[in-house]
């Protein structure tokens, strides 16, 4: 017999479309082994501040289509700080919660487990980032849906690059993250694609414009990852402008892309993830993960998960490059 009763599940970092259809997961699959959940309000931030409250069957009804969380979410400084999570031990333990599932990114898993390592909290991370860069999984929720909407995007702009002959500069989220860039870039049949801290090769980019030019293209569209300073699509504008005379329009997607309904994948990946969350406690995990591996979820140890996944495929550049010309 499981000494499990009492669960509670929280989102932290930026939200990503899907985790709604995680945390129906969750709490469909804790009440139907007999659990009671709980639900945080706004990460470890609203731990903190004891925003816990119970959650039933049908306070997750009518939800697996919404982006957003109904949960709502934080970043949380305080919970980086020892102090902080001590207070957030000392709620969970007030209320009775055997197990703490967090949906967010590696910084997020990073909490948990420390909270687990100081107070012994059993936690369970579901990786949940539009970003898709936690290590230990091949895909966090939300990644397709975002990938989606920023092809939309694109897309669109697409029909007014040609129509006017333009140049269009698109930048997209990803901090630290190649990933969205990546695929966006290749889905859209990009010319260029900038990436965060990879080095950006401005001649190439005006010739392979010109080239375009000479051989009838009539638009050309650069993806940019929005990288760690801010302004990067400005500054490749002014770059082009001042050193190739040619004029670039900037478009910046910012966090269009990370609202909407989920696709498919994120829903059926998130519900699987929800679902193999409260398995893992019921077996008794302390420390663990749910990731996808090899097209299927599975549990992983959380410290497989603690690190920023930034390595991209360079075959993906190569595709890029290879069919644009
Ligand atoms: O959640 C990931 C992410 O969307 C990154 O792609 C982006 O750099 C960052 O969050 C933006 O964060 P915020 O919404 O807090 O400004």
């Amino acid at each position: 017999m499981s000494e499990i009763k009492k669960i509670a599940v929280l989102c932290s970092g930026g939200d990503s479309p899907g985790m709604n259809c995680a945390i129906r997961a969750v709490v469909r699959s804790g009440i139907g082994a007999g659990l009671e959940v709980f639900g945080i309000q706004k990460g470890y931030a609203g731990l903190i501040e004891g925003e816990i409250h119970p959650l039933q069957v049908s306070s997750v009804g009518n939800i697996i289509q919404h982006g957003g969380t109904i949960l709502q979410t934080s970043r949380c400084p305080e919970f980086q700080k020892p102090e902080g999570r001590k207070i957030a031990a000392t709620i969970l333990k007030k209320h009775k919660i055997d197990a703490l599932i967090v949906i967010g990114g590696d910084g997020s898993f990073n909490g948990a487990i420390l909270l687990h390592q100081e107070h012994q909290i059993p936690v369970i991370g579901i990786p949940g980032t539009i970003d898709n860069d936690i290590d230990g999984t091949d895909y966090t929720i939300g990644f397709d849906t975002a990938v989606l909407n920023a092809v939309e995007a694109v897309d669109k702009i697409r029909d007014t690059a040609n129509s006017h002959a333009r140049t269009f500069i698109v930048e997209v989220m990803g901090r630290k993250s190649p990933a969205i860039a990546l695929k966006v870039g290749i889905c859209t049949g990009a010319e260029n694609v900038i990436i965060p801290t990879a080095h950006i090769d401005y001649g190439k980019i005006a010739n392979d414009i010109d080239r375009g030019i000479k051989r009838g293209k009539t638009s050309s569209i650069i993806i940019a990852a929005e990288g760690e300073v801010e302004g990067i699509s400005h500054t490749i504008q002014k770059e082009l402008k001042d050193r190739f005379k040619l004029q670039a329009h900037v478009c910046i997607l910012g966090h269009i892309q990370r609202g909407g309904n989920p696709t498919p994948t994120d829903r059926l990946i998130a519900s699987q993830m929800g679902y193999q969350s409260v398995k893992a406690i019921l077996k008794g995990d302390h420390a663990s993960a749910t990731v996808f591996r090899n097209g299927k979820v599975m549990i992983a140890p959380l410290k497989e998960c603690l690190r920023k996944k930034n390595e991209f495929d360079l075959s993906d550049v190569e595709l890029l490059t290879t069919l644009s010309i």
